[in-house]
């Protein structure tokens, strides 16, 4: 097991430093192109997710991020945050909902994080905060 973790302050320009490390910390299994293109937009939806509805950009709160390699290059993302929470998780499922179509939000964060992994699990409760845990399985590497 090989694992790290980040905790940083909602604010949204933090989301490119996110998505960096943790495409750095991934680079150690040696994944195609496409694996790490994935993975980087499975954390930016995310990370915005945490900090805009989790969060609503207050500053003063964090956002953790934990990576760790599972056995048979599986990678396991969880993405937290411990701000407003979802009410109704299956709801926030649905592709294009929103709860905030006033900011021209697609509604597709969660779609697009499902499709692109192979496991999604969504712990949320109301004020206390919405924990994900994604898990990816890379393709086998020629090298190493
Ligand atoms: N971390 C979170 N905390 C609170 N609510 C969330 C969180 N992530 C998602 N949601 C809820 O789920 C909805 C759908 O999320 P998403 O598919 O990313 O669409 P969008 O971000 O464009 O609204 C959001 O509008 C929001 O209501
Ligand atoms: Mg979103």
């Amino acid at each position: 097991m090989n694992q790290m973790e980040l905790s940083f302050n909602a604010k949204i320009e933090n989301e490119p430093f996110a998505r960096t490390s943790v495409a750095a910390f991934v680079t150690a299994l040696n994944p195609t192109i496409d694996e790490l293109v994935e993975i980087k937009t499975i954390i930016s939806e995310g990370v915005s997710n945490a900090i805009i509805h989790g969060y609503q950009n207050n500053a003063e709160c964090k956002v953790v991020i934990k990576v760790s390699i599972e056995d048979e290059r599986i990678i396991k993302i969880i993405i937290q945050d411990y701000g407003k929470g979802i009410e109704d998780i299956e709801e926030a499922k649905v592709p294009m909902y929103t709860s905030l179509k006033e900011l021209e939000h697609a509604g597709m964060g969660l779609t697009i994080i499902e499709a692109l992994c192979d496991n999604l699990e969504i712990h949320s409760t109301p004020n206390l905060g919405t924990k994900l845990t994604i898990r990816k399985q890379l393709k086998d590497s020629d090298i190493g």
